[in-house]
């Protein structure tokens, strides 16, 4: 595991923008993966910059999102219109090359294999990019006994759904369930770059990175696992290190 620590936000974004960019001009037809929520808000931003300068080029690329909420319309808050508002606006890639999942399908065990499907038929799937949540879940991945592998259909714990209430107008409209892709499916990425950022952060960033132990009770830690992780973080997250 690579540790960067960064001064700030910005930063921590910057580096992990041009190891995206980086990757994007070794191999143009570049598989990613990545995550919404608000630590790659400005990673998204800078990779728009970048496309917009001819600093990086996704006209070949392809994306796959890690998770999508369940029964949410393409609405203000579905992680769809997050990644059309923050990126695929921005850049050159083809709208038919990005894959979330249907969170509102009317068959959500059929959108999972829908899913899993498209994720085996990549030639090859090359870098993910994943925050990370305060209790250690990696896309839904959520703490628990066992985890799943494939693409599955997840219930947001209790402090998920308040983490990710500003988002909405209160909890309550936070939905209950997502459909999010598995350990196995993020293993199958070639390059894992986690990024995370702020003071809240830092307890969690603590584990993962002191921790020589792994469990499914933080299933950050199975990043250990993986041969090519990279995490970068600004210094709040860093505090206690
Ligand atoms: C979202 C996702 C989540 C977030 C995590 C951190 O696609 O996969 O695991 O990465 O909840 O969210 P923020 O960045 O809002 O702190």
């Amino acid at each position: 595991m690579i540790l960067y620590r960064e001064d700030d936000y910005n930063a921590m974004s910057l580096r992990a923008a041009s190891i995206i960019a980086r990757e994007l001009k070794s191999n143009p037809a570049l598989t990613m993966c990545l995550a919404t929520g608000e630590t790659p808000e400005q990673t998204y931003r800078i990779l728009g910059n970048m496309c917009k300068a001819g600093d990086a080029n996704f006209s070949k690329a392809a994306t796959f999102n890690l998770d999508e909420y369940v029964g949410l319309d393409y609405g203000a808050n579905s992680y769809r219109t997050y990644m059309k508002n923050l990126l695929f606006d921005h850049v050159n890639i083809r709208p038919e090359n990005t894959h979330i999942p249907r969170g509102n399908s009317p068959d959500t065990a059929l959108e999972c294999l829908r899913y899993d499907r498209l994720l085996d038929s990549c030639q090859s799937r090359d870098i993910l990019l994943t925050g990370i949540g305060m209790n250690g879940h990696i896309g839904f991945n959520e703490p628990c006994s066992a985890l799943d592998g494939r693409t599955h259909i997840a219930r947001l714990s209790q402090g998920t759904r308040k983490a990710n209430a500003r988002f909405f107008d209160s909890i309550d409209q936070v939905p209950e369930l997502a459909i999010t892709m598995g350990f196995s499916d993020i293993f199958h990425f070639a390059k894992i770059v986690l990024i995370a950022n702020g003071r809240k952060k830092a307890p969690i960033i603590r584990e993962l990175v002191n921790s020589q132990k792994i469990t499914t009770q933080n299933p950050s830690l199975l990043l250990k696992l993986h041969r090519d992780v990279t995490v970068i973080i600004d210094k709040e997250a860093a505090e206690l290190l």
